[in-house]
């Protein structure tokens, strides 16, 4: 089980939780009080030429935390996160990984990004896909092949390995693309979307592959998502967005202990509440 503990440093965001929010009573996060956050944003905005996409964007990511941002297709989900990654930057605000202004931040490698499309290399055998992040790292072939096998073991792939992009299913693409993500070991891990192509199924089989990693390495977790009842289930706390453009409407806790399953009468009546908020 993991460790419950009330962070004190949890109402450093911009927007707090609505009070008597039936998501944000008493609950736990497994944020470390006392440390700088993993991630931290304030009052980011971002515009694509005209487009005003993001507008005062402030929340935080506590290390070990599991952070859903939802909201609606085209409010900036994906935009935020590649501002996060550093792969796009804003027009202003701040943005802090592990406490250090991002420009001073160093160690991209412990950063790990599981994009909206695979971008699986279509040359590439799905073992040397997942084995990518770690050339970059120069790690020797042999522990390179170990660890991506390993990798594809955890996402239920390993059987093909030596398989070419081509030859997978949607799911087992993201699959794929899950393992590349994981096989660096990041201390950090954005994900846009992961499970969206998977059946119901295999995506809970994942969610809690995901958990278990999470919980064993304490990684931090900043995911999007389009389903409510997945925000329930993974993440300790909710950055609920809304659209055009991109705001935060609403910081939520989940007052839920794990393990969550979607069957839950607790999780259910959870993911009740959460869509009246979201369709209103
Ligand atoms: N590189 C770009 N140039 C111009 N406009 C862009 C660019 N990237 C995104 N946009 C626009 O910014 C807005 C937000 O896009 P973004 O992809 O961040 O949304 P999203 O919330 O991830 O949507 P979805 O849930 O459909 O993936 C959209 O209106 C999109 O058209
Ligand atoms: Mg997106």
């Amino acid at each position: 089980m993991n460790a419950v503990l009330l962070n004190a440093n949890d109402t450093a965001t911009a927007s707090a939780p609505t009070a008597g929010s039936p998501l944000d009573a008493s609950v736990s996060t497994r944020a470390e009080a006392g440390r700088a956050d993993a991630v931290r944003v304030r009052h980011l905005n971002k515009h694509f030429g005209d487009l005003e996409v993001l507008r005062d964007i402030s929340f935080g990511v506590g290390r070990g935390e599991i952070v859903a941002l939802l909201g609606a297709s085209g409010c900036g989900k994906s935009t935020l996160l590649n501002i996060v990654s550093g792969l796009e930057s804003a027009d202003n605000g701040d943005l802090e990984i592990n406490g250090q202004p991002a420009a001073r931040f160093r160690d991209w490698r412990k950063l790990g990004y599981l994009f909206q499309e695979d971008r699986l290399l279509p040359w590439r055998t799905v073992r040397e896909n997942v084995a990518l992040g770690l050339e970059a790292q120069n790690v020797p072939r042999a522990e390179r092949q170990r660890r991506a096998m390993a990798a594809l073991e955890m996402v239920g792939l390993a059987g093909f390995a030596q398989a070419w992009p081509h030859q997978l299913s949607g799911g087992m693409r993201s699959r794929a693309a899950l393992a590349r993500s994981l096989v660096i070991e990041p201390d950090i891990l954005l994900m846009d979307e992961p499970f969206s192509k998977l059946d119901p199924q295999t995506r809970t089989q994942m969610h809690e592959e995901l958990l278990r990693i999470q919980a064993m390495k304490n990684a931090t977790i900043l995911f999007v998502t389009h389903d409510v009842e997945e925000a329930v289930v993974l993440a300790d706390r909710i950055v609920l967005l809304e659209p055009r453009p991109g705001r935060v409407r609403e910081i939520a806790k989940v007052p839920l202990a794990r393990p969550r399953l979607a069957t839950d009468r607790d999780v259910a009546e959870q993911t009740r509440l959460l869509r009246l908020k979201v369709s209103q």
